[in-house]
């Protein structure tokens, strides 16, 4: 992971001071640098590419700001919607009903009969989803999504493609599956497997590719062929200044070589949601109190766990920074802190920082992904502002 430049002492995102940006817009605000957006989206975008046909489904539940989406419509990007408040939001912004890709779990018939009333693709999760389905509309295209039984992530609860789990269809039924779908009528586009978000390493995604290629060609011995393999979403970012990034071509060259050596498939969605919106963005929040409690000093900041949970719900670490004393030498290790009434309330735990005092803007590092769609209206507070330079 790479740190921001400094100008007079002060931390520069995207061009600007982060304390105009705290003073112009108040706090707590999340700030998304456009440009950074598009660079991620491109990256990823090219990685695979050069190899096979690709489309990009950005995973909106990262962060479904209509800003962003309407900027990943420009790059050309489709969208993976867990929801019809999702859907919605997507078309508002500009993404045809046609490059959206509804992959919901415990799916209801009401919101199965409203996805596809808008022309969205299911991604059938289970047996019982697919008998419902074919009650509500058989001429939507769909896809399974099957459980591989490779798991990934930076915390057990995030991690979905293990044996066992709630989501997609166990391997054992998976063909049987494909063959009553076939047999209903449904006209059957491809196969997806989500493993988990936040993995670091590239060896799961080919475990989970041997999988699905595997599924592809016995389907195909069966008169059924796919025309897509969707590998899901997952792919990390370091967090942590020393941590490097995945390497993207390593990644993209093995899943890629696993498809093409393997099977006829010539079309290959990937459903990233962290990777293209994670470090585009910072969360600022203001220094308001200051206390040394004994055995613990705390910089108190008006942004807690209704504005970013996954410090408190995953013990994520997120890189802090006090943007107007950026380069200052620290002078002991603080606990960030914020308004909510639980000790739990926490952004960052333990760490060197500068001397602290009210009115300093604390800048909170990557926090684009699952930062603002997740926070809440917990203890009566408003939900904050985003902007995006
Ligand atoms: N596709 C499917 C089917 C998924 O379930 C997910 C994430 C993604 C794509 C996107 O994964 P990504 O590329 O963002 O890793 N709230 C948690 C992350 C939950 C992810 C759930 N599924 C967090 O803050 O870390």
């Amino acid at each position: 992971m790479k740190d921001y430049e400094s100008k007079n002492g002060v931390m520069m995102f995207a061009g600007m001071p982060v304390t105009d940006i705290a003073d112009r817009f108040g706090t707590p605000v999340y700030v998304t640098d456009e440009q950074r957006l598009r660079e991620n989206y491109r990256n990823l975008y090219n990685a695979f590419s050069q190899y096979i046909d690709t489309k990009i489904h950005y995973a909106c539940k990262a962060n479904t700001s209509l800003a962003i989406l309407s900027v990943l419509a420009q790059e050309g990007s489709g969208i993976d919607a867990v929801s019809i408040g999702e859907v919605m939001t997507a078309l508002k912004a500009g993404i045809p009903p046609e490059d959206i890709m509804y992959t919901g779990v415990n799916v209801s018939d009401a919101e199965m009969k409203a996805v596809t009333d808008q022309g969205v693709m299911i991604n059938v999760d289970s047996v019982s989803q697919l008998e419902r389905l074919a009650k509500i509309n058989k001429k939507i295209p769909i896809s399974f999504r099957i459980t591989p039984e490779v798991g990934s992530g930076h915390s057990d609860k995030v991690v979905t493609g293990k044996k066992g789990s709630k989501f997609g269809i166990p391997k054992a039924d998976v063909i049987k599956t494909y063959v009553r779908a076939k047999k209903l009528g449904f006209d059957i586009k491809g196969i997806h497997a989500d493993i988990g978000s936040g993995g670091q390493t590239v060896q799961p995604f080919l475990d989970a590719m041997d999988v699905l290629t595997d599924t592809v060609n016995e389907l195909k011995e069966l008169g059924i062929d796919l025309e897509f393999i969707d590998m899901g979403g997952g792919i990390g970012v370091p967090y942590k200044m020393n941590e490097d990034e995945m390497d993207l071509n390593e990644l993209a060259a093995g899943v890629t070589d696993i498809i093409l050596e393997n099977t006829d498939i010539k079309k290959l969605i990937i459903e990233p949601g962290r990777y293209i919106i994670c470090d585009s963005t910072v969360l600022l929040t203001r220094c308001v109190d200051v206390k040394d409690a004994d055995t613990k000093k705390y910089i108190g900041v008006d942004a807690g766990f209704n504005t970013l949970i996954r410090p408190a719900m995953y013990d994520s670490y997120h890189y802090v920074a006090i943007g107007n004393k950026f380069g200052k030498a620290a002078t002991a290790k603080y606990e960030v802190v914020g308004p909510i009434c639980e000790s739990g309330d926490y952004l960052a735990h333990d760490r060197a920082l500068p001397d602290p005092s009210e009115g300093d803007v604390v800048v909170v590092y990557n926090a684009g992904a699952y930062g603002f769609s997740m926070s809440s209206n917990y203890n009566s507070r408003p939900l904050c502002r985003e902007v995006l330079i």
